[in-house]
């Protein structure tokens, strides 16, 4: 009999939505019974049911963190432990984010601007007693990573579990956040209009160090404002002291501080992302980003049984112009709208669409029997669509190439007066859309796939 009834319930509920392809859970639920015969310290915490199937008290703390240590023992071959109290991981919860960054960095559009240095290297922000990220993306993918913290338990524990880990160990640097001395009041400047309550400790400003690149940032922020807010799900207990899930402003400020951060560090990563605990904090923060300036904003879900995480990714790169390239000889763009709430339809989306190009001043003409919209926009629409840095990026980047390749519309190196192309809306299954952007002339292409990923993240947003 494999798996205990938790990883069964989210397998059957979530299935294929809950969990990454690449996950070593995916396939293979935790086999208990095998855990059990294999494991003494972890046998007297399976029991099994009537018709014998095996399980664990979720709600036990000692029975999670024997399960999370032996995961990470017997399919990852790590040594781990954590003091009680501390926030114990689920393995294949905490696998997920690691994938999904591994899928962000073997995206095309944001290059790599070192794609010979040997070793992907990440930045976990708040890595915890646990160390879970960093232990399990130097173990599953071979990155490196720096992980910071500000609790002393949080970074003498982090150190003990990479120390018991010598294989991996010299992959993971723990890295104390010290307060701010000298030019913590030019940092409060540069973050006036944060929540100003927040706890005055840096974030990555003053913890990343002069001439550091990273590949990526993540985040499991401390996601609420109170510890009864917290309210820890008592169907499970997972620990989690006050100093690892709360923080003032919750994660609103937190997350928006990583933002402002991100805004004075650039182009030192190539993607930050964040774990996102509210749906509505999700779409504040998109706003956020999109008023700073960035070129991409990537989410997605994260379900972990009953409840719902979301992920959140940005960059300063300039979009590749390789992509640019490619996009012309492919003039279709496509995405997937997946998860629509109920109450909303096909022509919903097409109406929003049809408001998203009329705001910036676009002439919109609807079939709404074919679900089509065809769309006139000129250069000062675009402009008006997008913001005004993403605009500069594009030009810059649409100069770069016309430098580099020959064959490439008129060779003008700027946008051709107007960009016509067609939007139609596919319904796939009940809850999912397919939205089709296609160019009807040859140049602008990468206009387009900046406006559209504009169109992708304000549906998102608004629908699913
Ligand atoms: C929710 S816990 C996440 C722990 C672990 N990464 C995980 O996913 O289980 C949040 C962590 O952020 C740490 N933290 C709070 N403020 C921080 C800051 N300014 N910089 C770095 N870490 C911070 C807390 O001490 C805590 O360990």
């Amino acid at each position: 009999m494999r798996g205990g009834s938790q990883y069964k319930k989210k397998r059957k509920r979530g299935a294929e939505r809950s969990i990454h392809p690449r996950n070593k859970y995916s396939d293979h639920p935790p086999d208990f019974k095998l855990l059990a015969s294999l494991y003494p310290s972890f046998s007297p915490y399976v029991f099994y049911s009537r018709d014998g199937r095996p399980s664990i008290d979720w709600t036990d703390f000692n029975a999670t963190r024997q399960l999370t240590r032996i995961l990470l023992l017997h399919d990852h071959g790590i040594n781990w432990w954590i003091p009680d109290g501390q926030l114990c991981p689920t393995v294949p919860n905490r696998s997920n984010y690691i994938h999904w960054i591994e899928d962000l960095l073997a995206l095309d559009i944001i290059p790599n601007s070192h794609p010979n240095a040997d070793v992907v290297k990440g930045f976990d922000i708040g890595t915890g007693a646990n160390c879970i990220y960093p232990l399990l993306g130097a173990s599953l993918l071979g990155w490196s990573f720096v992980g910071s913290d500000v609790t002393d338990v949080a970074l003498d524990c982090a150190k003990t579990n990479v120390q018991n880990n010598p294989h991996i160990a010299e992959l993971i640097e723990i890295r104390k956040v010290e307060s701010y001395t000298g030019t913590r009041e030019d940092q409060d400047e540069l973050h006036s209009g944060v929540i100003e309550s927040y706890h005055k400790l840096p974030i990555l400003l003053g913890v990343v160090k002069d001439g550091e690149i990273f590949d990526f940032c993540m985040c499991n922020p401390p996601f609420f404002e109170t510890i009864e807010e917290a309210g820890l799900n008592p169907k499970t207990s997972c620990g989690g002291t006050p100093a690892e899930m709360v923080c003032p402003g919750g994660e609103q400020a937190f997350i928006t501080r990583i933002i402002m951060d991100s805004v004075q560090l650039k182009q030192s990563f190539r993607w930050y992302t964040t774990m996102v605990g509210r749906k509505a904090n999700l779409k504040t923060l998109t706003s956020k980003l999109r008023e700073v300036g960035v070129t991409i904003v990537k989410t997605t879900e994260f379900v972990q049984g009953q409840t719902c995480r979301w992920g959140l990714a940005w960059s300063f790169v300039p979009p590749s112009t390789k992509l640019v390239k490619c996009h012309v000889i492919k003039s279709d763009l496509s995405f997937m709208l997946e998860g629509i709430q109920r109450k909303y339809s096909a022509i919903d989306v097409l109406q929003s669409v049809e408001s998203f190009f009329s705001s910036g001043g676009a002439s919109c003409k609807s079939d709404v029997a074919l679900f089509q919209i065809n769309i006139r926009a000129s250069k000062y629409h675009c402009d008006a669509l997008l913001n005004d840095r993403t605009l500069e990026t594009f030009k810059a980047q649409s100069c770069q190439y016309a430098h580099t390749t020959s064959n490439v519309s008129d060779g003008s190196n700027s946008l051709s007066d107007e960009l016509h192309f067609r939007i139609s809306v596919f319904q796939q299954i009940p809850g999912t859309l397919l939205v089709k952007g296609s160019l009807q002339q040859k140049e602008n292409q990468g206009m387009l796939l900046l406006i559209f990923q504009h169109l992708e993240s304000t549906l998102r947003n608004k629908f699913c």
